[in-house]
């Protein structure tokens, strides 16, 4: 071994028994720095571990000396983030969070009929305050009701000074001789706007006629519109079919067009009959003939089983049909059972 080199190692040998081992680059902690950050330290040197911003931790920084023996000591240090202030709570709306620590975020939302005046949501900051002021749902309104043409508010009462509520409701009412389409209420709904608003539209009916054998009344004027009335009569022996009072509709046509029926004159002179569910001598009972629409049930006979069953007429405008099976006895055959006077029939025959 020549002389430099040994002097070299010697030096060497020297410097790491004075000077001990060097430390490696220290462990990383979670949210914490480390100052000054290098790969090696030498025995002696200073580093300073400390929270990043938005975390603590308990005993406050910490500060450790690379030792000779080149070994870190135990670092206890825990950084943790900083907590805003509860704000779980939102009067009228909710708050959805994880947590309240740096640095989440939570939102905010109303319930329907409310809005949200302020921030739709916040971060909790490094100093541990929200990075927003924290919102209120205010409550939504709406402008006074607009009254469509032809129409005038029935009932409306404002709750919010001239404004409505959410969910308040206004009324309206066409003026005469208008009909409304669409629905007569109308809502104020959680945007702020009136739900859609009805429309009146003049309405007229054409002037109803005359019914053949009877007549019609109606106010005299130039026209006819929404909601007027008509009243209709029919002549002597006639009978009307349908009301007696029709009404101008929202389509512009009358409610009913009734007419007028004849009544029917009875071929038959003598039979008992059932009327309204009692029997009743046809003859006496419809003197002046049958009116349209009325209905009578005939006796008729089985010769066969000796029993009687029933048939229904009625009169239909005039005309009446006698029902087949009916036999009529001349008034002289006083021996025969009239067929209303036998016994009825089995009702599943
Ligand atoms: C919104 O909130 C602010 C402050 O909280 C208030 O001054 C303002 O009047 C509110 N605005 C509405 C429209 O309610
Ligand atoms: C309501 O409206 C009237 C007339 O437009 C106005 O004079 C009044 O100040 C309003 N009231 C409120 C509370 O806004
Ligand atoms: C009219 O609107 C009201 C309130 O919105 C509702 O309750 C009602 O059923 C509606 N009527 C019709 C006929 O649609
Ligand atoms: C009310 O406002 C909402 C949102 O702007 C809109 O979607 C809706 O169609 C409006 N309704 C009416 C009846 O104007």
């Amino acid at each position: 071994m020549n002389s430099p080199a040994l002097i070299f190692f010697a030096s060497f040998l020297c410097h790491v028994a004075i000077a001990g081992r060097t430390c490696p680059k220290p462990d990383d902690l979670p949210f914490a720095i480390v100052v000054p950050l290098k790969s090696f330290y030498d025995p002696g040197e200073q580093i300073t571990y400390s929270c990043r911003p938005g975390y603590v931790s308990r005993g406050g920084m910490r500060r450790f000396t690379c030792p000779l023996s080149g070994i870190w000591p135990m670092n206890t240090l825990k950084c943790l983030p900083r907590v805003c202030p509860f704000a779980g709570l939102l009067e009228n709306g909710a708050v959805r969070y994880t947590t309240f620590e740096y640095p989440n975020m939570i939102s905010f939302a109303c319930n329907p009929g409310f809005y949200l005046n302020g921030t739709r949501s916040a971060q909790c900051t490094e100093e541990g305050r929200w990075s927003q002021e924290l919102p209120v749902c205010a409550p939504v309104t709406c402008p006074p009701p607009p009254v469509p043409k032809f129409a005038k508010l029935s009932v409306f009462k404002p709750s919010a000074g001239n404004n409505s509520f959410y969910r308040d409701t206004a009324v309206f009412e066409c003026l005469p001789q208008h009909a409304m389409f669409g629905n007569d209420t109308i809502t104020c709904m959680a945007h702020g706007n009136w739900s859609e608003l009805p429309e009146c539209r003049e309405v007229k009916c054409p002037f109803p006629s005359r019914p053949d054998n009877g007549f019609v009344n109606y106010p005299a004027k130039q026209a006819l519109y929404y909601k007027d009335k008509a009243t209709y009569g029919c002549h002597d022996t006639f009978v009307l079919d349908g009301p007696t009072e029709v009404e101008c509709g929202k389509l512009g046509k009358w409610s009913a067009q009734p007419s007028c029926k004849a009544s029917c004159k009875l071929s038959v002179k003598k039979a008992t009959v059932l009327f309204q569910g009692e029997k009743v001598k046809l003859q006496e009972r419809f003197k002046n003939g049958m009116l349209h629409g009325e209905k009578v049930s005939f006796f008729c006979k089985n010769k066969e089983k000796k029993c009687s069953y029933t048939e229904d007429a009625q009169c239909i405008d005039g005309t009446i049909e006698i029902p087949k099976c009916f036999k009529e006895h001349s008034s002289f055959a006083f021996w025969k059972t009239d067929a209303s006077d036998v016994k009825p029939c089995e009702s599943d025959s």
